[in-house]
């Protein structure tokens, strides 16, 4: 066994964890009609059982609809309607051996969606399709520990005590209803900035009555649950209580009340879930859910520090994906659990493939955020690399080919290297051609990038797992319709890629300008000032990595907004990237000339001259788009997928490449 320690049994109370990997809470919007577990939650949770973790956890539950929801699409655990649902998950995900969890949650004054006396609903504008109508009694208003006048989401009153009460009863309900439904844990929500942690927090909670101001009244409330919880559920039912360890911000607590707080839970909760960050401040928010620019296991320390305080059992979690890490952590005493999120998604195998000595097939998340993107725009997960994810009703279905077919795939990149995988795995017959000498794509021009270690990690992985099939590879082969016609394929695959565009700026020909990929690939071309041209995701990327390099860049962008100004938890991870001293944004300019000593630019102010020794062209791709039109008559079945199409991100092209190349 390479890993003694993360795959040791645990028996707490009447739960056996089967090792010491958890799937973390993930909440799933993708709901049924009255916001019931639909079938694509159950067989979403299931799938992780199924992948070994010993624990798999639905996410925030919400204990009190009327008051209590932040999202119109959060199971409700007041609505008894929810027990065929909820016994689906619970008995999905520990038929497979794992011990099913149901995330308790109140989002107190960050509550949103409740509804007004005259029916409508606070905060529906803001979201698409939101299908709120709530049966309320609260009349809308928000609550938390304190009278706000401007809270984030408007005016916030201060929790009377009896619904302090009742919400404390409301959680210990939910758990009955929990364990009702067949789960075999609770996690408390604690932190994260909901409300919980807004008593518990001393900046927060300074009421002057019993459940404020000093730290034995903050800490009645998250107690009052505990208790409640453990009145309904008994002693031998786990109750998991997460919390941040530190809120990791300038106006939220540190590690040591995060100690302090942990011991004051000791012993009265089985597992100590030491999470990070205030999901609702939007700095602190890329450490709940480190970012890609952070280095892997970022929060293990707030664990660590709390492990060395308490006897209860401590879990982990943030940015872990390497299971020699995480034997680690556990090993040197740091945690005694490890809890995985978006790893879970980009490989629900992970457990499974770590203890069969498959670790070089794990696909590690590569925290390009993705998943929360998707759970944002269209309430649904999609992984960038797991093109499973949000369709696993669909993988689980066996397609069998009914003819063996030989199959081209004309380019070696994201996309090409997919369809090869999911075409062979099928028993086609696949050549792959690629045209330079390397399997990857116009990816790899980012392989010296620190933070893009986990993408160049990841086709890496999918080059070897291409090696280990029948696939025949032929690099440096270029795929004309002449030797396309001469393989005599069944189907081709068109996966030709893009070229950068190279806009027609006079001067773009200086000895000064270069290319966004081609300056990843040699940054060392760059001089000490540079100006990055393009405020998408390259220039902003590749100017945070030259900044990192000690250049000085200035963006210019010709929109009002750069990318970083969209929602989504990757732009805010670069926002707060480009926040770093030594990177400048020009919005709303203009490039109009490149001269030896930098760019003449307009906006509207005027002309003005940016100097600079080096002028990065990032405006994005060109599709390769009538090479690939010259293949379509090359062979019955034809298909152009990935950048060839139109430029776009990674997951558009596995999800692409695995689809077609699943079906043919
Ligand atoms: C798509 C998505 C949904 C999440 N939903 C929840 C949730 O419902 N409740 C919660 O406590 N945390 C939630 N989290 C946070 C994760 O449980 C985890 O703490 C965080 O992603 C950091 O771990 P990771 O780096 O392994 O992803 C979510 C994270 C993601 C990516």
């Amino acid at each position: 066994m390479k890993y003694p320690k993360l795959f040791e049994p645990l028996a707490i109370g009447s739960a056996v964890f089967r090792n010491r990997i958890f799937a973390s809470p993930q909440g799933y919007y993708n709901v049924a009609k009255d916001n019931l577990p639909s079938l694509d939650e159950i067989a979403y949770y299931e799938r992780k059982a199924r992948g070994g973790f010993a624990s798999v956890t639905v996410g925030d539950c919400i204990v009190e609809d009327s008051t209590g929801t932040h999202y119109p699409f959060l199971i409700r655990m007041e609505d008894r309607s929810t027990l065929p649902g909820l016994a689906a998950i619970a008995d999905g995900v520990s038929r497979h051996g794992a011990v099913a969890s149901a995330e308790l949650s109140h989002a107190g004054m960050y509550a949103r969606f409740v509804k007004y006396p005259d029916g409508s609903v606070y905060g529906a504008d803001s979201m698409k399709n939101a299908n709120a109508q709530r049966d309320t009694t609260q009349g809308g208003n928000l609550y938390g520990p304190v009278y706000i006048e401007n809270g984030k989401y408007g005016e916030v009153l201060e929790m009377p005590e009896e619904m302090i009460l009742r919400i404390i009863d409301k959680f210990g309900a939910a758990a009955a209803w929990a364990k009702t439904c067949g789960f075999g844990m609770v996690t408390v929500h604690g932190g994260h900035g909901w409300l919980l942690s807004q008593f518990m927090s001393p900046t927060v909670n300074t009421r002057t009555d019993r459940w404020g101001g000093s730290f034995e009244n903050r800490m009645r409330l998250p107690l009052a649950v505990i208790e409640s919880i453990r009145k309904n559920v008994g002693r031998n039912f786990p109750i998991e209580y997460r919390f941040s360890g530190s809120e990791a911000s300038e106006v939220g607590y540190d590690i040591d009340y995060g100690v302090k707080f942990a011991e004051a839970i000791d012993g009265k909760v089985d597992i100590i879930h030491v999470s990070a960050g205030d999901h609702e401040d939007d700095r602190s928010i890329v450490v709940t859910h480190p970012s890609m620019f952070m280095e892997d296991g970022i929060n293990v320390k707030y664990a660590a520090e709390i492990k060395r305080r308490v006897k209860t059992p401590v879990a982990t979690v943030g940015a872990l994906t390497d299971p020699e890490m995480m034997e680690d952590i556990i090993a040197s005493s740091k945690a005694d659990i490890v809890e995985l999120g978006r790893q879970s998604l980009a490989d629900p195998d992970f457990p499974l493939k770590a203890r069969t000595g498959r670790e070089d097939d794990i696909n590690k998340c590569m925290r390009c955020n993705t998943c929360f993107e998707y759970t944002g725009s269209i309430r649904s997960l999609r992984c960038a690399i797991n093109p499973e994810i949000g369709f696993e009703r669909d993988a689980q279905i066996p397609r069998p080919i009914s003819e063996r077919k030989r199959v081209l795939v004309a380019g070696g990149g994201i996309a090409g290297m997919q369809a090869a995988l999911t075409a062979s795995k099928r028993g086609h017959e696949v050549i792959l051609c690629e045209k330079t000498d390397k399997l990857g794509g116009i990816l790899r021009c980012e392989a010296n990038v620190p933070f893009k270690k986990h993408l160049h990690e990841y086709l890496d992985r999918q080059a070897a797992r291409i090696a280990q099939t029948a696939i025949d590879l032929r690099l440096n082969t270029e795929v004309t319709p002449e030797l396309a016609k001469s393989l005599k394929p069944d189907v081709i695959f068109a996966a030709l890629g893009a070229v950068p565009y190279i806009p027609p700026i006079p001067g773009i020909d200086g000895a000064n300008v270069i290319e966004a990929t081609e300056l990843y690939a040699s940054p060392e071309k760059a001089g000490a000032k540079v100006i990055v041209i393009g405020g998408g995701l390259v220039g902003i990327e590749l100017s945070v990595y030259l900044n990192s390099l000690g250049k000085t860049v200035t963006i210019i962008e010709a929109l009002p907004n750069l990318v970083t100004d969209d929602a989504g938890m990757h732009l805010l991870a670069h926002d707060e990237a480009v926040r770093a001293p030594g990177i400048t944004i020009l919005r709303e300019t203009t490039v109009t000339e490149i001269t030896p000593s930098g760019v003449i630019c307009k906006n509207d102010n005027g002309e003005l001259t940016v100097s600079a020794d080096t002028v990065v062209i990032a405006v994005g791709q060109t599709p390769l788009r009538s090479a690939a039109f010259a293949l379509y008559d090359c062979a019955p079945e034809v298909y152009q997928i990935g950048d060839s199409v139109t430029p776009s991100r990674i997951v558009t092209a596995t999800s692409q490449a695995y689809t077609i190349a699943r079906d043919i």
